[in-house]
């Protein structure tokens, strides 16, 4: 399986820096084709935790060709710091390469990014303010910043002249922010572009030509599902496409190139920010799961909203992305759960029963689950690793999982190390 696309089911956070770590040990490119540094991916490694943002968590592994790719956002000066830190922890990054397609993240992105959140009050997003949405507005609008007008400073200049004619005006007039001088951003830029430069290259024929070399390659979403712009739960959504077929026009290669999709999935449900969820729990499982799970924002250490494992939402997933396997993680954090629950339908508000995520969001909005309760277990799960190993409880949660969505589950988590996992993927 020389490409495989690892994308989250739910709402992100499920636990994919995990797995990707896991089968980037397997592959000999590792590419980000979405999102930017909202994302956050703890991997704990010996004693070592890394959290990563937006560096590939393939980094890891010396010699492994760690790409960010077109269709992400970069903001320079956290990417710079993120390099600086993995540097000044030993981590060679001399395998990273950034395309010259990946848009910008400007200073004023991040200003209005917390500016609108701000106005929309009791309406917002509860967006990561790191600028994502904006980047992702001005690269629409063809007026962003591209990381390869770092090497060119007279363009750079320019384009940032015409972009901040418009942008001066609403940071001033809708929200009463300072304007900004082209000059002064393009200062700062360029004392990033310095650093940034030598990443820059032409992705999309590196990935080609690995492919044609036979080199697996693992394609690495960010966020989920859930958040994906068009398929999720719009506008509490990203500003970009998490679902599988993103890793084609993110990175450049075509859909017939892809060969296998894991979806991550853990074994209930967190979200951040606001928005619908019909399974979000306010009592003692919920907090079981949140303090069992360490249920903290990566990125922005915000609390999790959690709840039961949803399967319509999951099987919603599965069929966007074609999943062809999945990895089912934090099975551990159930452990000492009298009953565990799982989500097999929802009603809606005249009490008719669904089994297929609802498109209109004003049905979705009113949905309640409807639930399959199980024997919890009490074994401490962290030794498992064979399915053979796992109590017989928790085994028929994984079963009844796995019978619903129709697609094997090839990965488990068992625990927080690298290798506490159930592992019978194949890269
Ligand atoms: P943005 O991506 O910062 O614009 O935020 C939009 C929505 O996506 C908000 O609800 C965020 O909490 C959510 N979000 C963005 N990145 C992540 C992530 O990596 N994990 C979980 N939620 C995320």
């Amino acid at each position: 399986m020389p490409a495989t696309v690892v994308i989250g089911a739910q709402w992100g956070d499920e636990g994919k820096g995990k797995v990707v770590d896991l089968l980037a040990e397997r592959s000999e490119v590792v590419a980000r084709y979405q999102g930017g540094n909202n994302a956050g991916h703890t991997i704990v490694a010996g004693d070592e935790v890394y959290k990563l943002h937006l560096v590939p968590s393939g980094i890891l592994y010396p010699g492994t060709l760690c790409v960010i790719g077109n269709g992400t956002v970069v903001d320079p000066g956290a990417l710079c710091a993120e390099i600086d830190g993995l540097e000044e922890r030993g981590v060679s990054l001399e395998t990273l390469r950034i395309s010259g397609n990946a848009h910008l993240i400007m200073p004023y992105h991040v200003m209005l990014d917390g500016a609108s959140e701000m106005k929309l009050g009791k309406f917002s997003i509860g967006t990561t303010r790191r600028g994502i949405g904006p980047c992702y507005q001005d690269k629409a609008a063809r007026v962003g910043i591209r990381a390869q007008d770092l090497l060119d400073p007279k363009i750079l200049v320019r384009k940032l002249e015409i972009a901040l004619e418009a942008k001066n005006e609403i940071l001033e007039k809708l929200y009463g922010l300072p304007r900004l001088a082209p000059a002064d951003v393009a200062e700062d830029l360029l004392a990033h572009a310095e650093r940034l430069r030598p990443f820059i290259a032409d992705t999309a024929l590196i990935i080609d030509r690995a492919l044609r070399d036979g080199k697996r390659v693992l394609f690495e979403g960010a966020q989920g599902t859930m958040l994906d712009i068009d398929h999720g739960t719009y506008p509490f959504v990203t500003s970009s496409n998490p679902v599988a077929g993103a890793a084609c026009t993110g990175t450049g290669i075509g859909p017939t190139r892809i060969d296998s999709v894991l979806g991550v999935t853990k074994a209930y449900v967190t979200r951040v920010g606001e928005g619908p969820f019909p399974t979000e729990l306010d009592d003692d499982a919920g907090r079981h799961m949140l303090e069992q799970g360490n249920e903290f924002g990566t990125t922005t250490g915000r609390q999790r909203r959690c709840g039961w494992l949803d399967l319509v939402a999951l099987r919603y997933a599965v069929r966007l992305s074609g999943m062809t396997q999945l990895a089912l993680t934090k099975l551990d954090v159930l452990s000492g759960l009298d009953r565990v629950r799982l989500c097999v339908a929802y009603r809606d508000r005249d009490g008719a029963r669904l089994t297929d995520f609802p498109y209109h969001q004003t049905v979705f909005h009113g949905c309640t689950p409807e639930y399959e309760e199980m024997a919890g277990w009490d074994e401490d799960l962290s030794g498992c690793r064979s399915l053979e190993d796992l109590p017989p409880r928790a085994r028929e949660y994984v079963d009844a999982i796995a019978a619903a969505v129709e697609v094997p589950i090839t990965l488990i988590g068992t625990g927080q190390g690298r290798h506490q996992v159930i592992d019978q993927v194949e890269v």
